[in-house]
């Protein structure tokens, strides 16, 4: 019979060797924790704002212990993205600054959403560790705040802007936002659009939490409600009887294997008569062969589904699931995160 399989090697070929040794492997793990704390700390913004930090004003300002803060600046040092003065204790821009700047988010993301999964990789990856009741993820432990978070930096920084190019004009839309998250998307178009109203629904109550007091904060709460729900389980309601546009950011796996994820999406039109479109952004399965070249957050985004034993489709799966349903997906537009589109979707018997 012959052999068909892919060996996954790293291609030592093309590199002359080894890809990275213990030490730079050690290193770097060390150092993606210390961003993801720099970035929750404040550190991180404060370095992009003021060009420099003094550790110790710093932490007296924020109450923090000045010989943790010190090493967390060394791992950052090790990998270039700050500069620290050993005399004055004053830390400053590295080269790497602004590429780590930029994707500060997916950092947050994997080690303060997910360190759980990561510190438990092992035990989580037995048969014994799957939950009978595949509707139930909460054996992966995860922190829903900091996924918010994170996903809000990632998205301000990558999708806001083909986002809403996507969606508008929306001057006097009812807009329902499935898998919210902060809600940061919500009221960023409800700001820029005064007769917008939206209902913000997530899963997890340290979600809705952070919603509930970014839409305060933002002073939109009479336009904007968040509701703590299942989109999987949701039933009709009055208040999502005036919804005209739907839209999803990075949730809609969560809804798969494919023949849930269709009931789900036939189910909307139920819940949600008057809709007229729905965007729905996502991250699909990449495929790819592991090296050098795998950009950031893919192989930690599949790697931690996977965990979760969460399918995630490959784009073609997301089309040949569209096909079949009673959505038809008129247009796709790439935005800044690998692997990730914004599916444009009409219910097929919408007149537009
Ligand atoms: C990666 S976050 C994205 C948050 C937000 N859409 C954004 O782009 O900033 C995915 C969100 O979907 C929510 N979620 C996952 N499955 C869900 C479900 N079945 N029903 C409602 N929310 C869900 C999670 O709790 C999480 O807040």
């Amino acid at each position: 019979m012959q052999n068909t399989a892919t060996v996954i090697a790293y291609g030592r070929e093309e590199n002359g060797g080894l890809a990275l040794s213990s030490s730079e492997i050690f290193n770097t793990t060390i150092t993606g924790a210390a961003i993801a704390a720099a970035v929750d700390l404040g550190l991180m913004d404060e370095l992009e704002s003021s060009g420099e930090v003094s550790i110790p004003a710093f932490c007296r300002a924020h109450d923090l212990d000045i010989g943790c803060i010190v090493q967390i600046v060394r791992a950052l040092t090790s990998c270039d993205i700050a500069n620290l003065d050993t005399d004055t204790n004053i830390v400053q821009p590295g080269r790497s600054f602004q590429q780590v700047y930029a994707d500060k988010g997916y950092f947050l993301w994997l080690v303060g959403g997910y360190g759980y999964a990561l510190q438990h990789l092992a035990a989580l990856s037995q048969n014994a560790s799957t939950p009978a009741d595949m509707d139930d993820r909460s054996f992966v432990k995860r922190d829903g705040r900091m996924v918010s978070a994170a996903a809000k930096q990632y998205g301000a920084r990558y999708v806001d802007r083909e986002f809403l190019a996507a969606i508008e004009p929306c001057k006097n839309e009812m807009i329902a936002d499935l898998g919210c998250g902060s809600a940061a998307r919500l009221i960023e178009i409800a700001t820029r659009n005064p007769g917008v109203e939206g209902i913000g629904i997530d899963i997890d109550q340290n979600a809705i939490g952070l919603a509930q007091e970014m839409v305060r904060s933002a002073g939109v709460d009479d336009r904007i409600q968040v509701v703590c729900a299942d989109i999987r389980k949701l039933e009709p309601e009055e208040r999502f009887a005036p919804v005209t546009v739907l839209m999803s950011s990075f949730m809609g796996h969560d809804l798969w294997p494919k023949d849930r994820c269709l009931q789900v999406l036939e189910n909307l039109q139920t819940c949600f008569p008057a809709v007229k479109r729905f965007l729905l952004c996502d991250t699909y399965r990449s495929d790819l062969i592991p090296s050098k070249q795998v950009p950031i957050f893919t192989l930690g985004f599949e790697l931690l589904h996977a965990v979760m034993r969460q399918q995630v489709p490959t784009r073609s799966q997301w089309m040949e699931l569209f096909a079949e349903s009673s959505w038809e997906c008129v247009s796709t537009r790439p935005i800044g995160i690998p692997y990730s589109v914004i599916f444009e979707l009409r219910p097929r018997t919408a007149t537009v």
